[in-house]
């Protein structure tokens, strides 16, 4: 069984708790659909005001839903679409205060307000897909939540080799 402790301190000092905990939970394992599952739940449990996280993935052509936590989602985002699509085509993580005032981002569940993507790229610079995490509140992401969350996916890229 694996057990989470409750993130305490200052927001980089959750993060780097939750990175311990991610690093603990994919330890040993490599598959990428086993490690996107168990990443999606972790993170959905531990941070607080998210109605939904999970992983598009790459399929040379497009994106394509993967694990997630919350609703069911729109399954194929075609690159520089939506958020998610802008951040596989920039490589680039996007950070939206306010999802309504971003230019063809895609409603997948109407109650998300702000949003998070973070490109996944393998060593070799290849796009794997993203990871995308929406929330009911504006503005509910910052700079510390930027670095946290490509902190938690370079940890969640490294599991795949
Ligand atoms: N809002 C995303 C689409 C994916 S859902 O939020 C799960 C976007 O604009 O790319």
């Amino acid at each position: 069984m694996f057990d989470t402790t409750a993130l305490a301190g200052t927001k980089p000092e959750q993060y780097a708790q939750l990175a311990e905990q991610a690093r603990g939970l994919l330890h040993g394992e490599h598959d990428r659909i086993a490690n996107a599952a168990n990443f999606a739940a972790l993170v959905w449990h531990a941070l607080p005001d998210l109605n939904w996280c999970g992983f598009y993935f790459f399929d040379g052509n497009e994106l394509v839903v993967g694990p997630f936590q919350g609703k069911p989602a729109c399954v194929r985002i075609a690159l520089g679409k939506g958020v998610c699509g802008t951040a596989a085509a920039t490589r680039e993580t996007q950070v939206v205060r306010d999802v309504n005032a971003f230019d063809g981002h895609i409603a997948c569940d109407a109650a998300s307000q702000s949003e998070i993507v973070v490109p996944l790229l393998g060593r070799d610079g290849r796009l794997l897909g993203v990871w995308d995490v929406d929330s009911p509140s504006l503005a509910r992401f910052d700079a510390d939540d930027r670095a946290g969350m490509e902190r938690l996916c370079a940890i969640f890229v490294e599991s795949l080799a």
